[in-house]
């Protein structure tokens, strides 16, 4: 077992729904610490960048204007296997195929407003804790 890090978004239909409560306390119940954490408003162009992986994609564009239109709550998780601990509470990209008890399947409306997003391997992490969080602002 390895002590990692992994960044997490809670997306803009979580926020507007006022249930940032309710998936921090899924993430504490699962072991995983919350060592930095703070709300902001993506720019498109901030949107745009941070899924840059995914811009040859058909959802591209809709999922950045989606991660623009409102506040999301971008943290930084640590714990025991974070990166995979933390995809196994979200669940499944698509709620409609999560596991029951997971956020996406008890919390996401769409493919695109599935709530959570977490990053999916020990380099990407590194990747998308840097693009939002400056060393000094994390606190383990
Ligand atoms: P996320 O983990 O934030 O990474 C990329 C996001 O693209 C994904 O979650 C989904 O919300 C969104 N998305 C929209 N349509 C699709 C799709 N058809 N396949 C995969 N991801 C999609």
């Amino acid at each position: 077992m390895a002590l990692e890090r992994t960044l997490s978004i809670i997306k803009p239909d979580a926020t507007r729904s006022n249930i940032t409560g309710q998936i921090n306390a899924r993430l504490g119940a699962a072991g995983l610490r919350i060592i930095a954490q703070k709300r902001l408003r993506m720019t498109r162009a901030q949107a745009e960048a941070f899924y840059e992986v995914h811009k040859d994609q058909p959802f591209y564009d809709s999922l950045c204007r989606f991660m623009s239109s409102g506040p999301v709550m971008v943290q930084v998780l640590e714990g025991e296997n974070a990166i995979a601990k933390n995809r196994e509470v979200m669940g499944a990209t698509d709620p409609a195929e999560a596991a029951p008890g997971t956020i996406r399947k008890d919390f996401g409306k769409s493919i695109e407003a599935n709530s959570v997003h977490g990053s999916d391997s020990v380099e990407t992490a590194k990747r998308e804790i840097a693009f939002f969080f400056s060393p000094v602002e994390i606190v383990g």
